[in-house]
């Protein structure tokens, strides 16, 4: 069903020939690449099209990539896939995705090259756990990234009910260098333009926002990485609000596995309990997807 088929009509070009119609296969759940935007040598993001479709909830990743090599012998072509947060709110009229560039990986070795008028493949199948609906209510709701771990916070920052929900918002992102922190600074900045966000939740929704950027490797205005800010009661103290706890604080967490392994332990110690979409509870976990 999802097999888009271009039809060639070559009669006009080969009028000698008898006429035939040829069909053209190409990308299956093809999309059209819109807007590409490099930020380092390792980070870069992509807008393309939506499908008519696709319905997602802010926070939810989809498998996109492209087609693999053909195979040596038999030249038959499969999808190379992975799994990318969807970086654009759920009301948003295309698809963006925040992505890193590996040299060698499979994947990203050749999205990273793609270009306005590409073709990408996005299966149209959303999934995932760093959804409003599976958190209870709360006070606050702190997004914690590191890298890439950013995209689904671009889109639930973007999404109105984050700020219907909570009277705080708290994003913090921790990236190797300083560079790495342009892609969510610039989305928080421009947030205050934002139309849908500044009708719907009213002028000045965006001072609920506290932004707390980190890097680690390369001097920046504030170094460490945010579990070591947080344990030393630092971030607290800077952000002006108590450690996490169970009855106010609600959290998401996207990062390398090692960052969410050690925040899930902190947060067990503060009391709060993992959710599911099947079992809302405190505060809920992503894999920042690699290549
Ligand atoms: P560090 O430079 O100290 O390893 P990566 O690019 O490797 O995924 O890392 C992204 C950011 O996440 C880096 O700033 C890295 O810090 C940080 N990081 C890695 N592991 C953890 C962890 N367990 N807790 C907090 N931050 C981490």
């Amino acid at each position: 069903m999802n097999e888009h088929v271009k039809v060639t009509d070559t009669t006009a070009a080969a009028p000698a020939t008898k006429p035939t119609v040829k069909a053209v296969p190409m990308l299956p759940d093809a999309q059209t690449v819109t807007e590409v935007q490099h930020y380092t040598d390792r980070l870069f993001r992509f807008r393309c099209t939506r499908p008519a479709s696709l319905r997602f909830r802010s926070g939810e990743f989809v498998m996109i990539g492209l087609m693999g090599e053909p195979h040596p012998e038999t030249g038959k072509q499969k999808p190379l896939l992975r799994a990318y947060s969807i970086a654009s709110p759920s009301w948003d009229e295309e698809m963006e995705f925040y992505s890193i560039k590996v040299e060698d990986g499979p994947l990203t070795s050749r999205l990273q090259h793609i270009k306005v008028g590409d073709e990408v493949i996005l299966r149209p199948k959303p999934v995932g756990t760093l959804v409003h609906d599976a958190l209870i209510p709360g006070k606050r709701i702190w997004f914690f990234a590191t890298g890439t771990g950013f995209a689904p916070f671009a889109s639930l920052l973007r999404e109105p009910q984050t700020y219907e929900d909570y009277d705080e918002i708290i994003i913090t992102h921790t990236c190797r260098e300083a560079d790495e922190l342009i892609y969510g600074r610039e989305l928080i900045e421009g947030l205050k333009d934002d139309e849908l966000l500044n009708e719907v939740i009213g002028e000045g929704f965006w001072k609920k926002i506290k932004y707390y950027p980190t890097t680690t490797r390369e001097e920046s205005a504030k170094m460490g990485r945010i579990t070591d800010l947080m344990r030393s009661g630092e971030a607290f103290k800077e952000l002006g609000v108590e450690p996490l706890n169970p009855e106010q604080d609600r959290a998401m967490i996207c990062g390398n596995l090692a960052f969410n392994l050690e925040l899930k332990e902190m947060f067990e110690e503060y009391g709060l309990e993992e959710g599911a979409n099947s079992k809302p509870a405190h505060y809920v976990v992503e894999k920042a997807f690699l290549d």
